[in-house]
C-alpha cells in the first residue's frame, strides 16, 4: 500500500511518529536515540525510520518545509498508514522576548493566514488546536527531565522571506494574535489531525530571534535539538 510519496509497507509505522523538517534529522534521530532503527521509506529522500525507544515501538520521519509538504505527509500516515500520534520537533524564530534561543517552546495553538483548512475540506478560521491528551504527555515528560517549557500560540507562515519593506510585520501578529514564536507547518498538521480524528502536536527550539536578531550555528542547533528529542521521545512512554 505504498502511496506516491511513501514506500513503506502497512504496520511499517509504529502509532508514534515524531516529525522533524529536515530528513537527516529523522537519520540522525533514528540512529542516535532509537533502538534497532530500520529505515522504511526514502521516497525523494524523504527519510522515514521505526524502531523502538525503552522497548516502545516509536518512527521518525522528516516533514520537509512548509504546510504543503507536511500536508502530503502527515495525511498518509494518518488517513493510510494508521499513524495515531504525531509530535512535529520543528525549530521557530522568536516573536517575543521571553523566547531566548534554545528556549523550547510547546505549542497550545497556531495562528495562520494560510488557505490550507479552507482549502483542504472548506474549514474557515485562522487557528488550529494541538492534541490536549499529547500536550499533556509533553508536559510530563519535560518535568521529569527538567527541561523549562515556554507554552503558547505560534505563527504557522506560508512565507520564510517576506517583503523587506515591512520589517516589523511580526511586532503585529505579536500583539494582535498573541503569536510567541514562528515556524511553517503546524496549521496545516494540527488540521489534518482534526479531520482524520487523530492526535497532533508540535514542540520547538526557538534557532533565532525576531527580538534580539540572535542566530544559532549548525553545532548549537544540534545540541539543543537533542533536549527537545528527549522531551518528545519521553512523552512516547508517558
Ligand atoms: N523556523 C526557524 N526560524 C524560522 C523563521 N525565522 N521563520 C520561519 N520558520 C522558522
Amino acid at each position: 500500500m505504498a502511496t506516491p510519496h511513501n514506500a513503506a509497507n502497512p504496520g511499517d509505522f509504529a502509532s508514534t511518529v515524531l516529525m522533524p523538517g529536515d530528513p537527516l534529522r529523522a537519520k540522525f534521530i533514528a540512529e542516535n536515540f532509537l533502538q534497532a532503527p530500520r529505515l522504511v521509506t526514502q521516497v525523494r529522500g524523504m527519510l522515514g525510520y521505526t524502531g523502538t525507544y525503552e522497548g516502545v515501538p516509536v518512527s521518525v520521519m522528516g516533514s520537509g518545509m512548509g504546510m504543503p509538504s507536511i500536508g502530503i505527509y502527515s495525511w498518509e500516515l494518518f488517513a493510510q498508514y494508521g499513524v495515531e500520534n504525531i509530535i512535529r520537533v520543528g525549530s521557530a524564530g522568536a516573536y517575543a522576548a521571553e523566547a531566548k534561543i534554545f528556549d523550547v517552546v510547546l505549542a497550545t495553538a497556531a495562528y495562520s493566514e494560510s488557505s490550507y483548512a479552507q482549502t483542504q475540506n472548506g474549514t474557515a478560521g485562522d487557528t488550529m488546536i494541538p492534541s490536549p491528551v499529547l500536550n499533556q504527555r509533553l508536559r510530563a515528560s519535560a518535568k521529569k527531565l527538567g527541561i523549562p517549557l515556554l507554552e503558547g500560540v505560534i505563527h504557522s507562515s506560508d512565507v520564510f522571506y517576506r517583503d523587506a519593506d515591512d520589517p516589523d510585520y511580526w511586532k503585529k501578529l505579536r500583539r494582535e494574535k498573541g503569536c510567541l514564536a514562528v515556524e511553517m507547518e503546524s496549521f496545516a498538521l494540527f488540521h489534518n489531525a482534526r479531520v482524520t480524528g487523530k492526535n497532533a502536536a508540535c514542540v520547538l527550539t526557538i534557532s533565532d530571534s525576531f527580538v534580539s536578531h540572535e542566530e544559532t550555528t549548525p553545532v548549537q542547533r544540534e545540541q539543543s535539538f537533542t533536549q527537545m528529542m528527549k522531551l518528545a521521545l519521553g512523552s512516547v512512554l508517558e
